[in-house]
């Protein structure tokens, strides 16, 4: 079986193993779509699809959050799992984000975070917001406000929430799936979900 390699920018090294002849006329598209990519990168993420487009910001920019692009999708998702501080959050997406809209963010299993700040994301939109299993607090009123016209899915299971801006639910066009369970809510207002046509 033979193992192709490509040497990346970044110095990042693509291994494409099996499955692959050496048909000349295959498109790398054709090989990503059939084939497991591995890449390393300071063993940091493994992404099953890669593309040489570079459509994420610098990785240095947005340490310890990660970006992936996957070509399959033609999406980017976040992970910022890692994140130290709430102020760190807010320094990250200052940075330069050439495109704006991705598909999934995740911050889960992070004890760092209690309040998730407003406009916190600083107009990066998001689809698939996972933010579960963390030590959140408080999520502010607009700290999703970028998120309005494109989640679908927010994910604030086992986290300590005690504040919630539930009036603002009705303001996501999209969302149809919505998780708040395991937190520490006492009230929820009655109609909190009032005007969420989305919501199944
Ligand atoms: C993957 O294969 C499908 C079906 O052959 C094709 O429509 C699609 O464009 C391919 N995707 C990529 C990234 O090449
Ligand atoms: C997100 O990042 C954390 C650590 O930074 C890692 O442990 C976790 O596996 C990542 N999640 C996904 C789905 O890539
Ligand atoms: C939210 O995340 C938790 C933990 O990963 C998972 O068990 C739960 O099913 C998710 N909720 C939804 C609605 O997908």
């Amino acid at each position: 079986m033979k193992t192709h390699c490509i040497i990346l920018v970044y110095s990042m090294a693509v291994c494409v193993s099996g499955q692959i002849s050496d048909h000349k006329d295959r498109t790398p598209s054709d090989v990503y779509n059939q084939s497991k990519v591995h890449m390393k990168q300071d063993g940091r993420h493994q992404p099953e699809y890669y593309s040489y487009e570079q459509h994420c910001p610098d990785a240095e920019d947005i340490a310890p959050c990660f970006c992936t692009y996957h070509t399959l999708f033609n999406a980017m998702d976040l992970n910022c799992s890692a994140v130290k501080s709430e102020e760190q959050l807010k320094q990250i997406f200052k940075a330069d984000f050439p495109f704006k809209n991705f598909r999934k963010f995740r911050i889960e299993h992070n004890n760092n975070l209690k309040v998730l700040e407003a406009d916190v994301f600083n107009g990066i939109s998001f689809k698939k917001i996972y933010m579960n299993n963390n030590n959140l607090e408080v999520i502010e009123l607009q700290a999703l406000s970028s998120c309005y016209e494109t989640a679908t899915e927010i994910n604030l299971s086992a986290n300590m929430i005690i504040s919630f801006p539930f009036d603002e639910l009705s303001l996501f066009s999209k969302l149809s799936h919505f998780d708040i369970s395991s937190n520490s809510l006492s009230v929820i207002q009655a109609d909190a979900f009032h005007g969420l046509t989305a919501l199944e």
